[in-house]
């Protein structure tokens, strides 16, 4: 019940063993983990999932850090799924994070605006597409009548 949005632990979540804090988190704050799994992303995958970053000064630098380890990718599901876990994660900034939004996971894992641990689908259209790019079209919205 309620819309879908995909989160991702990055490599740098992963290792400094935030997992279990982060999924608390999650729970508590009411979302249910539908998927889940764990992969270590190429060069190749890793610009395909950030693909409308592909022009910025910080590309190289962003692909660089998400295939440095393996990271967590989550389907989570609740009412306003994509805007609550956005909310919940923090802005970008790590830093920023630490000074406005101290209660945010970034806050408490991030580092600056590129180690910033987690990510967050930010719209309908890349919910739909992270999810389907981690875990396939298998249980799309679609739905299929008889008659
Ligand atoms: P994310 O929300 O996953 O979306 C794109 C990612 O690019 C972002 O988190 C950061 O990891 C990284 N990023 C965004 N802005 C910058 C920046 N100004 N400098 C370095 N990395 C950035």
């Amino acid at each position: 019940e309620g819309e879908r949005t995909l989160a991702m632990i990055k490599p740098d979540g992963l290792s400094g063993n935030y997992t279990e804090n982060i999924k608390a988190d999650i729970l508590g704050s009411g979302f249910r983990i539908i998927k889940e799994i764990q992969v270590q992303l190429d060069a190749e995958r890793a610009s395909l999932f950030y693909a409308e970053h592909s022009g910025r000064s910080f590309f190289d630098s962003l692909i660089k850090y998400i295939t440095s380890g393996p990271v967590l990718a989550m389907v989570l599901e609740k009412p306003d799924a994509i805007a609550q876990w956005r909310a919940l994660i923090g802005p970008t900034d790590a830093r920023k994070a630490k000074t406005s939004h101290p209660n945010s996971i970034r806050a408490m894992c991030g580092l600056d605006s590129e180690k910033n641990c987690v990510h967050g689908s930010d719209s309908l259209e890349s919910a739909a597409r992270e999810i389907s790019f981690f875990f396939g079209d298998a249980d799309s919205e679609t739905v299929e009548h008889d008659e």
